[in-house]
């Protein structure tokens, strides 16, 4: 099962603030929707109550300390490993959908990262990790025009001779 962090970040890295995303790009989220549905989410408990309900069509995992937190319809984890080995056998692509704490715990086991950048400045009081750049490569990078022109870059790690 191929793990993969998708995530939509600003210029400075924000990712959030305030408990939310600061910003509303339609293309953006169409194609977070795309890429993600009939997956499995994984999400930190902030994002989820920032959500405030599961992802339609996709299985929704969302990972928390608190011993009876209810999240309904998703699966309850209590950390990333559990998370993982909760996917369902079938799975082929696991997605960390967020929030920061999760990314950074997440990306050192990554295989592939799909990654947005909106080229403007954000305030945010969340941010997303610098990706090494040993250890993962550009295999895709598009540019979308719109109301507001975003990059996206598909990031895969850098496998040596023997994996
Ligand atoms: N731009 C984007 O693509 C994007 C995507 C997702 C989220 N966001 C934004 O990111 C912000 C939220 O991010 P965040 O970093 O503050 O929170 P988060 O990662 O969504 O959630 C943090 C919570 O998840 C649980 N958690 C995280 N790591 C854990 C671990 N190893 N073991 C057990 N539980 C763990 C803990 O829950 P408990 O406290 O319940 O134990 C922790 O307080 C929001 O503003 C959201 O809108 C942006």
């Amino acid at each position: 099962m191929r793990i993969s962090l998708i995530v939509a970040m600003a210029a400075n890295r924000v990712i959030g603030h305030k408990g939310r995303i600061p910003w509303q790009i339609p293309g953006e989220q169409r194609m977070f929707k795309e890429i993600t549905i009939g997956h499995t989410v994984i999400m930190g408990r902030k994002t989820y109550e920032s959500l405030g309900r599961p992802l339609p069509e996709r299985v929704n995992i969302v990972i928390t300390r608190q011993k009876d937190f209810q999240a309904p319809g998703c699966i309850v984890a209590r950390d990333l490993p559990t998370a993982l080995a909760n996917c369902p056998p079938q799975e082929t692509e696991a997605f960390i959908a967020g929030g920061s704490q999760l990314y950074h715990e997440a990306l050192p086991l990554a295989d592939r990262v799909y990654l947005t950048v909106i080229p403007r400045e954000f305030p945010g009081d969340t941010f997303f990790p610098e990706i090494p750049p040993r250890e993962f490569q550009v295999a895709k990078k598009e540019h979308v025009d719109g109301i507001v022109p975003y990059d996206f870059y598909v990031y895969e790690r850098i496998r040596g001779e023997f994996g």
